[in-house]
């Protein structure tokens, strides 16, 4: 096969990705996460994050390549994530690429993480209209982006100006009293309750607001004010009314902005990504919405919604397709990368 074969790494934040694909075609997808060491910690500790990549970075390699019944001597490139993401996490995936880049002699590609959450759509669904249209929804993430080109022009329309949608998802689970991380549980309790029960705001949605820019911050602190208060008069909290009423808000401004910014750019077809994207009535209701607006929605399996290596394998083949310049090895991890 003459489509480029691409081992990925993703290192920016609590897993441990490792990915392999041949041009659009997935052919390994091992992740090592460190989740449960930060549970305890109610969030993503950095170092403990650092020390779990470079436990678990090896052992994925060789279960990646193991997995896609490959030697590392097959591949045509070594792709990893430079950036967004903690600097001591990306480090330990940026040395790993250029370690195995240079014995073997391999060219390196160093990716764009956010950028990479919407290239692993053609994994699933083919590959991506350009230019494309994308709403990414993660625990350090939440934007709308506009990709003339995935592999060296992605352009923010708007983006969170206070928590990133997955944190509010996070924060008000522990509110709640639901564990780490929260996405998935309110989600889960969410489906018994009743999204109308209370209306919470929804941020930056006036008339003189920034139309594509997200703000959580005010929901979350709202959310935490109803609960404090009944707690306060000795009411019990209906917790799936509220992870429901909680849930809907979110969703609601996130399509309905997305949405917004598709018409308003031409663009008939809309991606979500991130691990936010794995929600249950974010699919739904963005189902619902763009078939009224007749826009095609593309959303992966939530497997790779979540960060994983696949993703990064995607877009270093997408670039080897493209004929783009590999990076040099001294590429910088840099935790600020833009888009
Ligand atoms: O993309 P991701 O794996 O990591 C980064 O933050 O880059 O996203 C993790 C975030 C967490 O905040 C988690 O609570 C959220 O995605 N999440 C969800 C769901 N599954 C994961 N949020 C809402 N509903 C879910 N089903
Ligand atoms: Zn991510």
């Amino acid at each position: 096969a003459d489509e480029p074969l691409v081992l990925g790494i993703e290192t920016s934040c609590d897993e441990t990705g490792v990915g392999i694909v041949r041009g659009h075609t997935l052919l390994a997808d091992a992740v090592a996460s460190s989740v449960d060491e930060h549970a305890r910690f109610g969030g993503v500790v950095p170092e403990v994050a650092s020390r779990a990549h470079l436990e678990a970075m090896v052992p994925t390699i060789q279960r990646a390549l193991k997995e896609a019944g490959l030697a590392a001597s097959d591949l045509d490139g070594i792709a990893v994530t430079a950036g967004p993401g903690l600097a001591g996490a990306l480090l330990v995936g940026v040395s790993a690429a250029k370690a195995y880049a240079y014995a073997l002699g391999k060219p390196l590609y160093g990716v764009n993480h956010l950028a990479s959450h919407i290239c692993v759509d053609q994994l699933e669904h083919g590959a991506l209209p350009e230019p494309t249209m994308a709403l990414l929804v993660s625990g350090g993430h939440s934007s709308l982006l506009l990709a003339p080109d995935i592999t060296s022009d992605v352009r923010t329309l708007g983006s969170t100006i206070d928590d990133a949608a997955g944190e509010a998802f996070d924060k008000v689970a522990r509110v709640l009293g639901l564990g780490f991380p929260g996405g998935p549980v309110v989600d889960k309790r969410a489906r018994e309750g009743d999204p109308q029960a209370i209306r919470f705001p929804r941020g930056l949605t006036g008339s003189r607001d920034p139309l594509y820019d997200f703000s959580f911050s005010g929901l979350k602190t709202a959310v935490a004010r109803w609960v404090e208060e009944r707690r306060r008069e000795g009411v019990e909290v209906p917790v799936a009314d509220v992870a429901a009423s909680f849930q809907e808000a979110v969703t609601d401004v996130l399509t309905r902005k997305a949405i917004r910014a598709c018409r308003d750019n031409g663009v008939d077809h809309l991606m979500i990504g991130g691990g936010v994207a794995a929600n249950s009535r974010l699919r739904s209701m963005a189902q619902e919405r763009c078939a009224d607006a007749g826009i095609e929605l593309r959303v992966p399996r939530p497997k790779l919604c979540t960060d994983n290596g696949a993703m990064v394998a995607a877009l270093g083949a997408e670039m080897v397709a493209r004929n783009v310049a590999p990076s040099s090895l001294d590429l910088p991890a840099d935790s600020s990368l833009p888009v």
